[in-house]
């Protein structure tokens, strides 16, 4: 589906007081803003991303984007008085063909890409997905400081961005509350009064909005939990080949008689790469995780392996960072598939293509691998996080 992204920075940041627009400050290298959009155009989910900003911060917005995201197809309009009536304007710029609209606030600049791809996922199977956590703390209803109600919290739960909707229930949200004068914080709640069920998607503790200045202490936490902690790992994996196999390399049938034997669809790639995920987080190795004595594994597809291993690395808070693969194989050729095994890697851990790597190398017709009677891949991966940023 055609999705695209409305990032909204056209606010003035009047909680957090720092004299300008608080999306435009820089956290460690970067302005929240720039952040964002680092991340949303890093996901390759998106055709198109419309930025909402004030007239006077757009020509510093564009030598940005223009500097650090020249190939980015990235538009901007500008945003209203209030946050609804940023989104509404740049409902605008977004081309009718677009089925998937992605809304979200660039003071929410922690965002990571599976955060982003279960919005998006959850809108194209549901019409709609909005991230969000559960809560954690107990919520009173308060007046004159004095406890009115204790609120029960099961079924509460706080709503981020990104939220995602199918373009034309957004649009006709908008539409409906510009009519009726309806002015909201979200656009779930305009989706809502429409009587259109509004589905959450899992978003994370970390996905904070900056608001007030105490925020930027949280950020800077954030961010030093993610550049530190860096964690590599390495696979290897090697498989024989035999007759009437067939030959399935990250997740592509090359459609040859002639494949890798083993306990699984024998994918070395996807085995190598899941190995480094698995060593680079400290846990044990894929040998130990799906044991060739259990049935369930018998021919199973080893991209849905390691989206199991992608989402065991989640709820441990971590986040891949990239992963670099070689095939080491005399036959066939690798390169033409190359971009098509990237893609399934990472829509199997949910990651950017661009954070993938494959690539591979001949033996040079030396030893049992030169002789064409197997096929070995190592793995290279870096992790990030271990206790934030899922
Ligand atoms: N936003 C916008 N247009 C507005 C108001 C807000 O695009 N007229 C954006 C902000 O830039 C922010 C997001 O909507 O990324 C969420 O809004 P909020 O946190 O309220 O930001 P501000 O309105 O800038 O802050 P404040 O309310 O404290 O002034
Ligand atoms: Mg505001």
């Amino acid at each position: 589906m055609k999705v695209c992204a409305v990032i909204l920075a056209a606010g003035s940041g009047r909680r957090m007081n720092v004299g300008r627009n608080k999306v435009l400050l820089k956290l460690e290298d970067q302005s929240a803003l720039m952040r964002c959009l680092q991340t949303f155009a890093s996901s390759g989910l998106f055709a198109e991303i419309v930025v909402a900003c004030r007239p006077e911060d757009r020509a510093v917005i564009e030598q940005k984007v223009a500097d650090h995201l020249p190939d980015a197809a990235i538009r901007f309009c500008d945003g209203g008085s209030e946050r609804q009536y940023s989104v509404r304007e740049a409902l605008r710029l977004v081309p009718e063909d677009v089925e998937i609209i992605s809304v979200h606030d660039a003071a929410r600049c922690f965002v990571t890409v599976p955060v982003i791809e279960r919005s998006v996922r959850m809108a194209e199977e549901f019409g709609s997905g909005v991230a969000a956590v559960p809560m954690t703390d107990t919520v009173k209803r308060v007046e004159n400081g004095i406890v009115e109600s204790t609120l029960s919290r099961d079924g509460l739960v706080r709503v981020q961005t990104p939220q995602s909707f199918r373009a034309e229930l957004l649009r006709k949200a908008h539409a409906q509350a510009e009519e009726d004068g309806f002015l909201a914080t979200d656009d779930a709640a305009l989706v809502e009064r429409l009587g259109c069920p509004v589905h959450v998607s899992e978003g994370a503790p970390d996905n904070i909005k900056l608001t007030v200045r105490q925020d930027l202490r949280e950020g800077a936490r954030i961010l030093r939990g993610r550049s530190g902690g860096m964690r590599v790992g390495t696979g290897f994996d090697v498989h024989p080949f035999g007759e009437g196999r067939p030959l399935i390399l990250g997740g592509v049938d090359f459609g040859c008689d002639r494949g890798l034997i083993g306990h699984s669809d024998a994918d070395v790639l996807v085995h190598a790469v899941m190995d480094a995920l698995l060593g680079a987080a400290g846990l044990p190795d894929i040998g130990v995780l799906f044991p060739d004595t259990n049935e369930r594994y018998h021919g199973a597809s080893s991209l849905l392996l390691l989206a199991e291993v992608g989402s065991c690395l989640r709820t441990r808070g971590f986040r891949i960072v990239n992963i670099d693969c070689t095939l080491i194989l005399e036959e066939p050729r690798i390169r033409p598939h190359a971009e098509e095994m990237q893609q399934n890697v990472a829509a199997a851990l949910g990651i950017a293509a661009s954070a993938v790597s494959i690539k591979a190398t001949t033996a040079e017709r030396l030893g049992a691998l030169g002789r064409r009677e197997g096929a070995a891949c190592q793995a290279v991966c870096l992790l990030a996080g271990g206790g934030s940023g899922a």
